[in-house]
């Protein structure tokens, strides 16, 4: 975190609905956010996942001042004028959980979406690793049953 030019992420662990939000990484690039709330967000992050330069911030005077009004994340790093290219990944390739939510309760098992499940499968993301190495899920057996196009 220390070391954030301008917006750096990671995932978070006990957030709901899906047990984890986390940026989906391939190539060390954010390629979209694996959050289950609204996808219509461009940065569907929460507040606990991500850091931004506090100089970096200060140069954004818009986003200071509206702070007060409409204070919710994507609102707050839309106006940072930052695009997904900008956001400096953190937590091995966001791989690993260091960052949990601790006043939400855990379902036993994370519902996942068919969309989600093809994201959490695929080898080049970072979402597979981070389901089995840090939150100790195996999502092998949620290999999707039909083939769904998505381009990340
Ligand atoms: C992140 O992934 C890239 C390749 O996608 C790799 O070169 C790099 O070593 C990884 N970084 C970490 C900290 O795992």
């Amino acid at each position: 975190m220390r070391y954030t030019r301008k917006v750096s992420v990671w995932p978070v662990g006990l957030v709901q609905p899906l047990s984890v939000s986390t940026p989906i990484v391939k190539n060390s690039k954010v390629v979209g956010f694996h959050d289950g709330r609204s996808q219509a967000k461009k940065f569907a992050m929460r507040w606990t996942g991500f850091a931004v330069n506090i100089e970096f911030l200060l140069q954004h005077s818009k986003t200071v001042t509206s702070m007060v009004r409409n204070f919710d994340e994507d609102y707050f790093l839309q106006t940072l004028n930052i695009d997904l290219d900008d956001l400096e990944v953190k937590a091995n390739n966001c791989t690993q959980v260091l960052a949990w939510n601790t006043k939400t309760v855990q379902r036993k098992f994370p519902k996942v979406e068919h969309m989600y499940k093809y994201h959490l499968y695929h080898p080049d993301l970072n979402l597979r690793l981070l389901y089995q190495n840090t939150l100790g899920i195996n999502v092998s057996d949620w290999m999707p049953t039909k083939t769904t196009n998505i381009t990340l």
